[in-house]
Order: structure tokens, then sequence, then C-alpha cells
């Protein structure tokens, strides 16, 4: 089973425009309201590729209902007093430029509500062949939050953990040895600090979140693909940039697929044995261009968190890995 965990859930709204144009009234052509969150997209491309998924985090008020109602894979959210928060995402139909977030804090979760959940946390990891973490830590969390969990995860299963977040939260997660983090270049560049060109800086980045305690760590680097540094070696992964497509939650797409190759039982980094520092038989290229493919297709999708599994395979096919010497 694959439990994602997300602290700071959204219902997304997405508004589709035109042309965004500051100090404006703007009509909306048309709004998508659905629960969104990192760790529930990462849920629903897993699901989508057909795993066993089960779906935790802090969910609170008027929206962590709609969010919970919305979900459509196996709930174990945990109830807070706090309003869940919203996102906005403003796509310009106009344009093919990136989309616009507007990102809320979230709610503030008391120290008990924090207890009430690694509780709840423990019980279900125990059940768990992998564990992926996602996003930012809302306010009263503590930025050690996902070291906990990890730590947490190491004392009742030997389930892997995945960490896809930033700055703090991400140097403290390494701390605690999580199998592999996935930082997008932003969030990379605000946890380390490294100086160069931009695959020098990447490159120097990931080593250092390594040294810190991460196993292995997955730079993704948006339409230019992604850089893996691992115990068996340094992969460059490149593919086509696509324009005009959603590349919101493509990097949880990412995350999904990794977390898929690491708890399948035929995935080749299970096969090597506990922890993804897997030795001679690790298929590292394999899992990068299936989790790629899966993140190409999430962008093709219209949607954070849906992918169509036969288009991920054909964007697999067309990818492109050099191992780094
Ligand atoms: N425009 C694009 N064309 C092709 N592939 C893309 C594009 N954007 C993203 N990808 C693929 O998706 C992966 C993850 O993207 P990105 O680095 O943007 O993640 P992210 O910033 O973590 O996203 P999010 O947090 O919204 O999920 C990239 O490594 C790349 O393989
Ligand atoms: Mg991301």
């Amino acid at each position: 089973m694959i439990l994602t965990v997300t602290l700071n859930p959204a219902i997304d709204v997405t508004y589709y425009l035109d042309t965004l144009v500051r100090n404006s009234g703007l009509r909306v052509d048309r709004v998508l309201e659905r629960a969104g969150g990192k760790g529930v997209n990462v849920a629903r491309v897993a699901a989508a590729c057909g795993a066993d998924v089960c779906a935790t985090g802090l969910a609170g008020g008027r929206r962590g209902e709609q969010l919970r109602a919305g979900l459509g894979i196996r709930d174990e959210f945990c109830s807070i007093e706090g309003e869940t928060r919203q996102t906005v995402n403003i796509v310009e139909t106009g344009r093919t430029g990136l989309p616009t977030e507007l990102r809320e804090p979230g709610p503030a979760v008391t120290a008990a509500e924090w207890d009430r959940f690694t509780d709840r946390f423990s019980a279900l990891a125990a059940g768990a062949d992998v564990v992926t973490m996602s996003g930012s830590l809302p306010p009263g969390v503590p930025a050690g939050a996902y070291a906990t969990l990890t730590a947490v995860t190491r004392s009742v299963s030997t389930a892997r953990v995945i960490v896809d977040t930033g700055g703090e939260a991400l140097r403290l997660a390494c701390a605690a040895g999580p199998d592999l983090v996935k930082p997008n270049e932003g969030e990379l560049l605000a946890a380390t600090s490294t100086e160069g060109g931009r695959l020098h800086r990447v490159l120097s980045g990931a080593s250092s979140l390594r040294e810190l305690g991460a196993s292995a760590v997955v730079v993704s680097l948006g339409r230019s693909g992604s850089v893996a540094v691992t115990p068996d070696g340094r992969w460059r992964v490149s593919h086509d940039a696509l324009t005009g497509g959603n590349p919101v939650g493509a990097g949880d797409a990412l995350v999904a697929g990794l977390a898929l190759d690491a708890g399948l039982p035929a995935g080749a980094l299970l096969q090597a044995g506990p922890g993804l520092q897997a030795g001679a038989g690790s298929d590292w290229p394999g899992a990068l261009k299936r989790a790629s493919g899966l993140a190409m297709a999430s962008v093709l999708a219209a949607s954070a968190g849906e992918v169509d599994p036969a288009i991920a395979e054909r964007c697999a096919g067309t990818i492109r890995i050099r191992k780094l010497t």
C-alpha cells in the first residue's frame, strides 16, 4: 500500500481566462474546483496506475469536508478545527506561459492535533510499503514534521519514505534518512547554498542533501527534465518540452511514479532489498523513465493529479537518460 501524507491540502480553484492583466477587472471564462494538495495528487496518479493507495493528512472546516468528499481515494485524513485552505490557479488560455498560483498559508494546527495525527500516522504507516510526504507545512506544525514522520515510519515498518518539499522542512527531513527526496530546482536551491552553472549547482545541491542523510535525490527541472543523484550513480533525464499543457502537479506525478517503483513487488528498486540504496540489479534508469513518463502525461492532462497511463507509457518511450560520470 502507498500511504500519501498531505498536511496542508487545499481546495484547488482554477480560473481560466484569456490574459491576466493586473489592476483591472477580468472576466473568467471557466472555473474548476476540486480537492487538491500535493499528496492528494500523488495518491490520484498512483491510483490511476492501479496501486493500492491510502491518503492521510489534516483537514478541517467546510473545505475539509469538501476535500474528503471529493477525494475518491481511501480517506484516512484527521480532522482539525481550522479551515482547510484554498489555492487559486490562474490559467491564461490566451498565452502558453506558466499558470499563476496564489497559495494561502493554511489553517493553524494545535499541538494536540499534531499529536493525534502522529498517532494515527503510526498505525497507518505500519501497513504501508511506501510513504510519500508532500508539500508545505501548515502553521503550528513543527518544521521537523517530515523528519518525525520518517522516524515514526522506521520504527513501525520497512516502508520506503519519499519526501517532496523544500527549505528548512527538506533539510530537517534529510537528517532522518528518507530513501528519496524530490525537490524541484527552486526548492533545492532554497535548501542548499551552491554556486556555478545550472547543472553544477543542481548536482552539488543534491549531493549536499545526500550528505545530510537522504539516500537518493531526484531534482525536477520542469520542462528540462530531472537529475538523479543516488548511491548507484547519477543520471540526467531529458525529454521534449511540452508547451500549452498544465505543469501544476507534474512533480507530484513524478513522485507517484517513483513510489510505484519502490512499492510494486515487480519494481526493480524493491527487488534490490530494503531502501532505495539498492546495489546490483537496481534499475534507476527504468524507474526514472517510467516516473518521467507519468510527469509528462500529467502536463498533458487537464488538471493536477490526472494521468492517462497509456499516454504515460508512450511518453516514457521518448525519454532520454544519460549516466553522468
Ligand atoms: N513543460 C513540460 N514539458 C515536459 N515535461 C515537463 C514539463 N514540465 C514538467 N515536466 C516534467 O515533470 C517533472 C516535474 O516537473 P516540475 O519540476 O515542474 O515539478 P514541480 O515543480 O515539483 O511541480 P508540482 O510541485 O506542481 O507538482 C519534470 O521533471 C519533467 O519531467
Ligand atoms: Mg513539487
